[in-house]
């Protein structure tokens, strides 16, 4: 982890602030590429994962963090506690969002604050010979977020407001983007919409910001049961929540941070039973043992050995 310290934050409306960071214990951040992530270390045993999204030439970095009041405190702490001078560790940046080079044509479809990967795609992109679409979609009543930076990136944003435009017709949009290279990034439900659209057409693989759970809410799986062993504690996981969801309202001490089985930070040992993985991060060999359970489940009952 790199030791940082906030340099500026900044409102971008829409309820996202972005925190600038400067580095403490160099004298200048590795660089980025664009897409890549970072994870910032909130408060002890909390870790988030957020987009790196500064303008070339600025040599801080900048997470643009979207205040959650559902959440379970990182986006809040940032928001209502971290000041200016705080210091903070932040990981090496992660490229796991890349953007393939060289394209004729490239659309993007934004959620929201799933517009901050899309932000460093679109510097990357500035001044080569290339079609660009961005659709950006914000909430309704909410002011449009980083809206003077994406017009100056690219003035022919086509912004849809729910309040202004109604349910979004990713179908329709998706006919005027067959051939580009597609990236999408955003809510799990947002997400969800842009790919099931995707897959009606039969348009190509999209390309999805992979921190975001693919995931649809309500129903994750069937449910089933988890025996610590060790704190002899016996979970049940039910249909529409995660276990690591479950493990932590039991007061398990556990990490994480993606919550999207990409940043391997809740990585369990599991001594009996059979996972159900939907990972990203695990070879097939860890697999026999470990699971992530911010995303992966177990069928009718588990063993963790390592909590
Ligand atoms: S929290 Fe990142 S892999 Fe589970």
């Amino acid at each position: 982890m790199m030791k940082v310290s906030v340099d500026q934050i900044v409102d971008e409306g829409g309820g996202i602030r972005s925190f600038y960071f400067r580095p403490e214990d160099r004298s200048r951040f590795p660089p980025t590429s664009p897409g890549a992530h970072t994870l910032l270390r909130v408060t002890k045993g909390m870790m988030r994962q957020y987009s790196l999204c500064a303008a070339p030439g600025d040599r801080r970095y900048r997470l643009a963090i979207r205040l959650d009041p559902a959440g379970r405190g990182g986006s809040r702490f940032m928001h209502e506690s971290a000041r200016v001078g705080d210091v903070f560790y932040l990981s090496y940046p992660q490229p796991d969002f890349p953007l393939e080079p060289d394209r004729p044509s490239y659309s993007f479809f934004a959620g929201g604050v799933g517009i901050t990967p899309i932000l460093s795609f679109l510097y990357a992109l500035q001044g080569q010979a290339c079609r660009i679409r961005l659709c950006y979609f914000v909430r309704a009543g909410d002011a449009v977020p980083f809206e003077q930076e994406v017009r100056a990136l690219c003035p022919q944003v086509e912004i849809f407001n729910s309040a202004l435009n109604g349910r979004a017709n990713f179908e329709g949009l998706l006919r005027g983007s067959q051939g580009d290279a597609i990236y999408c990034c955003g809510s799990a439900r947002f997400v969800a919409g842009v790919q099931e659209a995707a897959d009606a057409l039969g348009t190509a693989a999209i390309q999805v910001e992979s921190f975001v759970s693919g995931v649809k809410a309500g129903h994750l799986g069937e449910p089933f049961v988890v025996d610590l062993p060790r704190s002899r504690h016996i979970l049940h996981v039910p249909s529409d929540r995660s276990m690591l969801d479950v493990l932590l309202e039991d007061g398990v001490d556990i990490d994480y941070a993606c919550e999207a089985g990409v940043c391997r930070s809740c990585i369990v040992d599991v001594i009996e039973g059979e996972i159900i993985h939907r990972d990203q991060c695990l070879t097939e060999e860890e697999r026999r043992t470990v699971m992530t359970p911010c995303v992966s489940r177990g069928r009718g009952r588990i063993v963790i050995n390592s909590l």
